[in-house]
């Protein structure tokens, strides 16, 4: 077996043995596979770790940069106890298939998707002084990468999680020849964090189903 093909089947195992996760997961996937949307959500296992610190830090009030099909939104719902969600979307079809999606899982309350730049509407958040959020995910295109970071800081309180997606961008991170407008904003936001002293951070590399990446995990200090 290939190393691909077996980090595959081992993700598999473990989502039934460990991650078990609910059938409204199963279904958001099934329906943006049908509606064409790129197969580029979070791994299941990433999803119910995520599930598992917003509901540690008992996370009331979560955003996320980059909805897609609302299958990482449904899991950060799912650890919060009576939290809301704010989700940027720049993509009116992406909002509409995760509109339908949060709504078919029963969050249809709990959720706000901002269609719009995620960068105008970061800006407008911050200059309208909204509430802090307990929990902030990037995952959206890469070349903005270290503004989302960013503005992720100015809307963060002591104790807020940062949760990076596609940090390790199959190990091209340290590729000196990659110059693509991905990996050299996924590398920005490396440089800054080499130097900054307000978050403690780690990045976790991962396998499986979506190949080798990785993620990060910072906490506001
Ligand atoms: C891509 C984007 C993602 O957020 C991801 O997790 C995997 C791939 C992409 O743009 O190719
Ligand atoms: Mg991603």
């Amino acid at each position: 077996m290939n190393n691909e093909k077996k980090w595959e089947n081992v993700e598999e195992f473990i989502n039934k043995k460990v991650v078990k996760p609910s059938l409204f997961l199963s279904d958001t996937l099934e329906v943006s596979q049908r509606e064409g949307l790129p197969s580029i959500n979070v791994q299941a296992p990433e999803g119910k770790l995520m599930s598992i610190l917003v509901r540690s830090i008992n996370a009331k009030r979560a955003l996320e940069i980059g909805v897609l099909g609302g299958y990482s939104g449904l899991w950060i719902l799912s650890g919060m106890k009576n939290g809301k969600l704010v989700g940027l979307e720049k993509s009116e079809k992406h909002a509409r298939i995760a509109n339908e999606n949060f709504i078919r899982a029963g969050y249809g309350e709990d959720v706000n998707i901002i269609v719009c730049e995620a960068l105008t509407s970061l800006n407008n958040m911050i200059k309208e002084h909204v509430q802090a959020f307990d929990f902030i995910l990037i995952d959206a295109d890469k070349k903005p990468y270290l503004h989302y970071f960013e503005r992720a800081m100015e809307l963060s309180h002591p104790g807020t999680i940062i949760y990076i997606d596609n940090m390790v961008w199959n190990g091209e991170i340290i590729n000196s020849e990659n110059e693509s407008d991905d990996n050299a904003g996924i590398k920005r936001l490396y440089d800054h964090l080499e130097i900054e002293e307000r978050v403690e951070a780690t990045i976790i590399q991962t396998v499986g189903s979506k190949g080798y990446d990785g993620f990060a995990v910072l906490r506001v200090l």
